[in-house]
């Protein structure tokens, strides 16, 4: 069995395991993502990780959003296709057909809420034999679907800041802080699922234990949207790589490197934006290339 490794993911790796695009591609080969989320206070989220995907590469991508926020929702995105659904009270009511869809990958949870329909929601997507990255509020129903993440044949990722890790493992906040790596690697373990640990120096747990620790980004970062935005991200990029660990690692590496050329090139770690962490993975991909 192999040994577990403890690293710092660097730019090196980066540049090493970035997948280029081939010339003979096409939008299918980079992989049709289905972004599921949003609700009536919270419209953006969901555009957010859309674009942040459409950014990173992915190919194709549809929103599912509930019906009632649709047009909102649509028109702010015009590369996206997007899926009404039903909706009561301005969220999810209940299961969607994804059969239809023919999807790669999975991004669920930006601002779709904690009802009833949500809960319903994401324990039918997950029985989807694709990846799936659970972020945000997907995480709120963990214990009710933790069962089926464990049945689970596909990718699964979750991307909770210490708040929503705190809630998944039934602890403080602080029990989180202070031990990240260890109960990051019991997480994973437990459930055979990729764990990301945001926040400075998040770290990206695999099922068997490796962890890569990232050292880019900065406080701009600090502001609402933008997991949001790494959720996206770390969807497109799984459906370009090969290795999970690659594609998560890579996508928490360019997600920060992001905020911190920002920062360089004529912001403040005041104003920065979560939309302009999605303009800013154009020059840390250009860069790389
Ligand atoms: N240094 C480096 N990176 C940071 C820093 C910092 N000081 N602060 C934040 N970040 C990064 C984190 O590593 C993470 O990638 O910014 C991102 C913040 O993600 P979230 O905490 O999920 O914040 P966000 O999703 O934007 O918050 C909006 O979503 O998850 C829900 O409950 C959450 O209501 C909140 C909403
Ligand atoms: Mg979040």
């Amino acid at each position: 069995r192999n040994a577990a490794v403890r690293l710092i993911w660097e730019e090196e790796d980066v540049v090493r395991t970035l997948p280029k695009r081939k010339r003979s591609s096409h939008k299918g080969t980079y992989g049709k993502l289905l972004v599921v989320g949003g609700s009536r206070p919270m419209t953006g989220a969901i555009t957010l990780t859309a674009k942040a995907a459409l950014r990173s590469g992915a190919g194709l991508l549809t929103m599912a959003v509930p019906d009632d926020i649709y047009s909102v929702v649509a028109n702010r995105v015009p590369e996206a296709m997007c899926y009404p659904c039903p909706s009561r009270d301005g969220s999810f009511s209940g299961v969607i057909d994804v059969s239809t869809l023919d999807i790669d990958a999975v991004a669920l949870g930006p601002g779709m809420g904690r009802t009833d329909g949500v809960r319903q929601l994401v324990r039918t997507l997950l029985q989807q034999p694709v990846p799936i990255v659970m972020d945000a509020d997907a995480l709120f129903f963990w214990n009710e679907c933790a069962a089926l993440v464990r049945e689970r044949k596909n990718v699964t990722v979750v991307t909770p800041h210490p708040g929503e890790m705190a809630r998944m493992l039934g602890l403080s906040i602080g029990d989180i802080e202070r031990d990240r790596f260890g109960l990051s690697k019991q997480l994973a373990a437990e459930y055979g699922i990729y764990v990301v640990l945001k926040g400075p120096y998040t770290i990206v747990t695999t099922p068997d234990g490796s962890q890569y620790v990232n050292t880019t980004g900065n406080p701009a970062m600090a502001k609402g949207g933008s997991g949001d935005v790494l959720t996206g991200m770390i969807a497109a990029f799984l459906m370009q790589h090969h290795s999970a660990q690659e594609a998560i690692s890579n996508a928490v590496w360019v997600h920060g490197k992001a905020a911190d050329m920002l920062v360089e090139n004529g912001h403040s770690q005041w104003d920065v934006l979560a939309g302009d962490l999605i303009d800013g993975i154009s020059a840390v991909l250009s860069h790389l290339q």
